[in-house]
Parts: structure tokens; sequence; C-alpha cells
């Protein structure tokens, strides 16, 4: 069984937007559509594990601009082809962990489903990471999912740190063990201590949204 996350996305690259299609989630995610827009609108924006750019073009219509980065060039193919040049998405290969290839500071971030999947034990030094290309007060907006009896995949197993993982198929028969944790508004919080401000946390059924503005250095 494979547990690299990134070889796991890039065999689903093709089969990934079929996610979107779930019925039950349909209300849920027509919402977002307009909610995450209006995060982050007029501003220039950085995008992290953007995949195959569901949620960069509807963030496109609002936003400044947006670079929009993945570790997979697999998804990112997909993500490009939404776009016609000119167009005020660009993107770039890169490691979230490392962003070596990102210069420039941004006004906004977004990473959709992204923060289930790292490790609870590395959350910390990642935002600090990314807080790195941020001017302070910038805003930060993470989107992932809520466990939904029926419509989530059961979890598996759960580790000593508290990291839970699902068992999940793909179309060619690979089986993968996939990190996919689901934060509480106390722990988000909690992780966001010192870190960032003007915290606002939205649930709905399948969803849940986190947004706050990176806290300067004082
Ligand atoms: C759940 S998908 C989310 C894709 C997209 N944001 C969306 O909401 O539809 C997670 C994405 O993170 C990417 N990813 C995994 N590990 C990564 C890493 N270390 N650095 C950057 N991207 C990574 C995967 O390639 C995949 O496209």
């Amino acid at each position: 069984m494979n547990n690299n996350l990134p070889d796991y996305y890039h065999q689903r690259a093709q089969e990934y937007e079929r996610i979107y299609y779930k019925p039950e989630r349909q209300t849920d995610l027509e919402h977002l559509k307009q909610s995450l827009p209006n995060h982050l609108s007029g501003l220039n924006v950085l995008e992290i594990g953007c995949g195959t750019g569901f949620w960069t073009q509807f963030l496109a219509e609002q936003t400044q601009s947006i670079l929009a980065t993945d570790i997979n060039h697999s998804v990112m193919e997909i993500a490009q082809s939404k776009f016609q040049s000119p167009s005020n998405v660009s993107f770039i290969k890169s490691d979230m962990y490392e962003l070596t290839e990102v210069n420039d500071v941004f006004e906004g971030v977004f990473a959709g489903f992204v923060w289930s999947h790292i490790p609870v034990e590395k959350l910390t030094g990642f935002l600090q990471h990314i807080h790195r290309f941020v001017a302070p007060g910038g805003k930060i907006v993470f989107t992932d999912n809520q466990y939904a009896e029926g419509s989530s995949t059961p979890i598996f197993i759960t580790d000593e740190q508290g990291n839970t993982y699902q068992k999940r198929f793909l179309e060619d028969g690979s089986t993968h063990m996939v990190l996919k944790n689901f934060p509480e508004d106390k722990f988000l919080k909690n992780v966001l201590s010192g870190l960032g401000e003007d915290i606002q946390i939205e649930r709905l059924t399948y969803f849940w949204t986190l947004s706050y503005r990176v806290v300067g250095v004082k």
C-alpha cells in the first residue's frame, strides 16, 4: 500500500474532480464558490496545492492575481487548461514545505483541501513558513472537509500524534493510505495562537473554511 501523498494525487489527477460531483455536497459547494473568492477579493494571492485548479477558476474572477503552485505537474496541466492567456493566473511547480521557486510577497494565501493532509506536528512550522510569503495583515484562507458519516471515507487508523488516515482506492486498482485530518474549531484556534488574528471559522455540512490575518512581528 502506498502512503506517498504527492504520488497519490499524481495518480488521481484524471479522476480528481469527480469528488466535486457528489450530489449531497452541491449546496455547500455552491456556497463555497461564492464565499471563498469573497474572502480574497482584489488581492494578489499565492495558492498552495492548487491541484486541477477547481477553486483557482472561481478565485481568479475576483482576485487581482494568483500564483498557483502544486508539487505535481500532472494536476497543474489540467489547471492550466482552464485559463486562456493572457490571464491573471500563473503557475509554478513548488513543494509547499519549501516554496523555493516563489520569490514574491503576497496579500493573501489560499489552500484548498491541504490543511487536512498536513501532519498535526508539522502545522505550526508550516504556517510560520507560508507567513514568510505574506505581508503582515495579509489574509490566509483554508477550506477543507468536515467529516460526514455516509459521505466521507471512514477513518482507518489514528497515529500517536492524533493524525487520522483513510484507505483509498484509485481506478488503476492501486490502494493508498492517505493522511486526512478533521480538526475542530478549538484545535484550529490553538494552532493559530500567536500567528493569526481576526480568525473566522465557518462550518457547513461537508466543509469548513478558516480565514485569518497574519500577525505582524511585534
Ligand atoms: C486534496 S488536493 C487539493 C487540490 C485543490 N486545491 C482542490 O481543492 O481541488 C491536494 C493537492 O496538494 C498537492 N500536494 C501534495 N503534497 C504537496 C506538497 N508537498 N507541496 C505542494 N503540493 C502538494 C497535490 O498534488 C494535490 O494537488
